[in-house]
């Protein structure tokens, strides 16, 4: 899939002179602060956990799997030391190290470490029998039932965000933990990327209670990660949904087999491996329910308290890297990476993409402002809208006449990329809506949109970022290239309009 970062690009060259220009656009999203009680009442804490319970995914390990996941409990009782960035480090007192009293490490933990004081560069096993609690209970002798299939069986908790978008949408955000990630083997390098514990997710999108698509953001998410699949083109068990985990570095895809997610130096490919052999992890009954914010308008994230103070927790779960090896100036790490922060954050964002049914000669465009960007608005004297439609298409010389353009990655020098737009009137917290004429061309397609605010004097106050499209037909599986498409997003636009004034 073709992500939005060459596209932010292309469109910078593009949009750059073009507009009478007030204030510097900046794409910066909007994240929200900390800071609010729980906000909801009992019976919707209980109606989101059923609901995190009723699409608990099924987790398949690969059978290859040597580091499994744990609980956060179960790593917090191992760490050893707590480090500073800065490398002073501290030993913390025994009851800041559990679930209940994380938060109370000096500062919450910013801009420090937990760390084990164990051995940790596992090359590709730990050499000291004293690291191996870092396999996880399930990769202990014996650690593991076999279920009637032969396969082990796992049954750690999940850590499953609600995430209350407005308007019938909730986003539940599935966090798995494991204490250890094995990187990737880079030949005479050894393993690359090690780090101690490992935070990855599954995103589920729901609307009014049914579930609609799912967010594959494998490691940081980007270009190679899988990406955003609508429900019916997935596997489920029980209209629950099935992700491959891959070995060692525990990324979530939505098949069995290879999945390449990066390169390094264009020298070494950075694979995951998932296959249907090895253990389940079935998630049911086994996910934690938390609540993330206030909702779209207050975009407040909930203090976490009891059990779950470990959420308020700012440092890193893991010791820190190296940087000390010789290849480290090429390709930016050595064996051992610093540890990950938590789970805490991110959220309140659109999928990868929209997914928007095709449209044959005119495409459609409705959308949201979320709350904050009215706010900003109004003091700005906004009064129209422009919907600028982001068509793209492969260059013939490019082209072999069998091939399918879009089966690839393309680079931005593969490509033209150009720009539609609509205006409309500014219609504050309303839905805007508006329709343009489908890309051009056979194999155009329309990639992404975006929207640009104007005030009262016809000067352009700001532009949002990008959102990618993806167009579907309805009875195909997967998207499709298409020119046009209906657009109807329901996830609020939130950016900042102005540059932050200094003080
Ligand atoms: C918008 O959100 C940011 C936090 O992300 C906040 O600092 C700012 O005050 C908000 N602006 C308005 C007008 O609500
Ligand atoms: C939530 O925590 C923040 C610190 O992160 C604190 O400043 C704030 O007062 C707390 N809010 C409530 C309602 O407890
Ligand atoms: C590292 O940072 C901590 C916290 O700010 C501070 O207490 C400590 O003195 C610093 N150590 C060094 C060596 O600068
Ligand atoms: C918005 O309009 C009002 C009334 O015309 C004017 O006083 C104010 O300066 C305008 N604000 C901006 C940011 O243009």
């Amino acid at each position: 899939m073709i992500l939005s970062s060459w596209l932010a690009v292309a469109l910078l060259a593009l949009g750059a002179g073009a507009l009478p220009q007030r204030q510097v656009p900046l794409f910066k999203e909007t994240t929200p602060v900390h800071g609010a009680d729980v906000p909801s009442t009992p019976e919707r804490r209980a109606e989101m956990a059923a609901l995190l319970d009723k699409y608990a995914p099924v987790f398949k390990l690969s059978k290859n799997e040597r580091f499994f996941p744990s609980s956060v409990a179960f790593m917090l009782e191992r760490y050893g030391y707590v480090q500073y960035k800065n490398g002073t480090w501290y030993e913390p007192k025994p009851e800041w190290m559990t679930p209940e009293g994380l938060d109370q490490l000096p500062r919450r933990g910013k801009k420090q470490l937990l760390s084990v004081d164990v051995p940790f560069n596992a090359q590709p096993l730990f050499p000291d029998p004293e690291s191996s609690f870092m396999y996880g209970p399930a990769g202990q002798e014996g650690g593991m039932e076999p279920g009637p299939d032969g396969r082990g069986r796992v049954h750690d908790e999940v850590y499953g965000f609600w995430v209350d978008q407005g308007r019938g949408v909730v986003d539940l955000i599935y966090w798995t933990f494991y204490p250890y990630n094995l990187g990737k083997d880079v030949g005479s390098l050894g393993c690359l990327g090690n780090h101690v514990t490992d935070w990855e997710r599954l995103i589920l999108r729901t609307v009014d209670g049914v579930a609609v698509s799912a967010d594959f953001n494998t490691h940081s998410g980007g270009k190679f990660s899988a990406g955003t699949y609508r429900w019916s083109d997935m596997e489920l068990i029980d209209d629950r949904p099935v992700a491959y985990v891959a070995s060692g570095s525990h990324g979530i895809w939505p098949t069995p087999g290879k999945h390449v997610y990066a390169q390094l130096l264009n020298l070494w490919a950075l694979v995951d491996v998932t296959d249907d052999y090895g253990p389940i992890w079935d998630s049911k009954g086994h996910v934690v329910p938390i609540e993330y914010w206030t909702g779209p308008d207050g975009a407040k994230k909930v203090n976490h308290t009891g059990d779950l103070s470990w959420l308020q927790f700012k440092g890193a779960w893991g010791n820190k890297g190296q940087t000390s090896c010789w290849w480290h100036a090429l390709v930016g790490i050595c064996q051992v990476v610093d540890g990950p922060p938590g789970p805490n954050r991110l959220f309140g964002q659109p999928p990868d993409c929209i997914i928007s049914p095709k449209a044959e000669e005119v495409s459609s465009y409705s959308f949201y402002l979320s709350k904050n960007v009215t706010t900003q608005a109004e003091k700005l004297n906004v009064t129209t809208v422009v919907i600028e439609q982001v068509c793209a298409r492969p260059r013939a010389s490019n082209l072999k006449p069998e091939e399918d353009p879009w089966a690839k990655a393309l680079d931005e020098k593969d490509l033209d990329v150009w720009l539609m737009s609509e205006t409309v009137q500014y219609r504050g917290r309303e839905q805007h809506s508006g329709s343009l004429p489908a890309c051009d061309g056979s194999r155009s397609v329309a990639k992404a949109y975006r929207i640009s605010l104007w005030d009262d004097k016809g000067y352009h106050v700001s532009t949002s970022g990008l959102r990618v499209i993806c167009i579907y037909e309805e009875g195909r599986p997967g998207y499709v290239v298409s020119g046009g498409a209906h657009v109807d997003d329901l996830d609020e636009w939130r950016w900042w309009l102005l540059r932050p004034t200094p003080n």
